[in-house]
């Protein structure tokens, strides 16, 4: 059976549509059984239901507790048969009850190069703390936030003249290529993981990271030559 993701969001969903569009194109093999959002008007709601995907709205303001939200949250995942738990730019940290329900089961998309610059708006953080290089991480939850074991990282660069704008649109460019990507590694169960770490297996079951040594190296500012 085609595994089913359910998508929790908070905003625009730009992630989400890089998700659709991989699945359309067929590089990823899943259904989305239903997005959620905590904000009434998140423009990623919009995106899902032309794609006649199963949306709701579920304000977190109208529960007494945190734990309370979330139950209704797992409610409609399980509804829907939801398998694998996709938080494309959910603004709220979940809990362990949250995490309980779906053990290995949930990935998150952070716009920075964790464990650097956790929480709220990383690509400011960057902006203001003057580092050359940032990114995106896509990661496994736990019950930390922003933590958890890293499937994925891409890396660009921090001009200084770079705005928070700017940063987070070329961020934004890396996070729709690694995440439908790393979801599809967990689809076909090739993702293992040991303590902290992830290995992804290629097809032929080897450590796909050890295989290449076509790795670029992205260095910022450049070196001049003679370096
Ligand atoms: C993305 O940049 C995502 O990494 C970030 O929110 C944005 C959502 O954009 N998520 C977080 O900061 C989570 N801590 P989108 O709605 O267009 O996908």
């Amino acid at each position: 059976m085609t595994t089913k993701l359910g998508i929790l969001i908070s905003g625009s969903g730009t992630n989400l549509q890089s998700i659709i569009n991989s699945i359309k194109r067929g590089s990823l093999k899943a259904d989305i059984g239903v997005v959620i959002s905590n904000v009434e008007n998140a423009y990623g709601l919009i995106r899902a239901k032309k794609e006649d995907i199963p949306t709701y709205f579920v304000d977190h303001r109208k529960y007494k507790s945190r734990k309370d939200h979330e139950a209704k949250l797992i409610e409609i995942l399980q509804d829907y048969g939801v398998d694998i738990v996709i938080l494309a730019g959910y603004m709220r940290v979940i809990t362990d009850y949250f995490i309980s329900q779906y053990p290995n089961k949930i990935l998150n998309i952070h716009p920075a190069i964790l464990p650097s610059f956790k929480g709220v708006d990383a690509q400011k953080q960057a902006v203001e703390y003057g580092v050359k290089l940032s990114g995106a991480t896509v990661h496994f939850v736990d019950e930390k936030v922003d933590h958890g074991p890293i499937i994925i990282q891409g890396a660009t660069i921090v001009n200084e003249k770079d705005t928070r704008e700017d940063l987070a649109n070329r961020i934004l460019k890396i996070e729709h290529r690694i995440f439908p990507q790393a979801i599809s590694w967990l689809v076909e169960g090739r993702i293992q993981i040991n303590g902290n770490k992830t290995y992804i297996k290629d097809k032929k079951d080897k450590n796909l990271a050890e295989i290449s040594d076509l790795h670029p190296c992205i260095i910022n500012p450049p070196l001049e030559e003679g370096f």
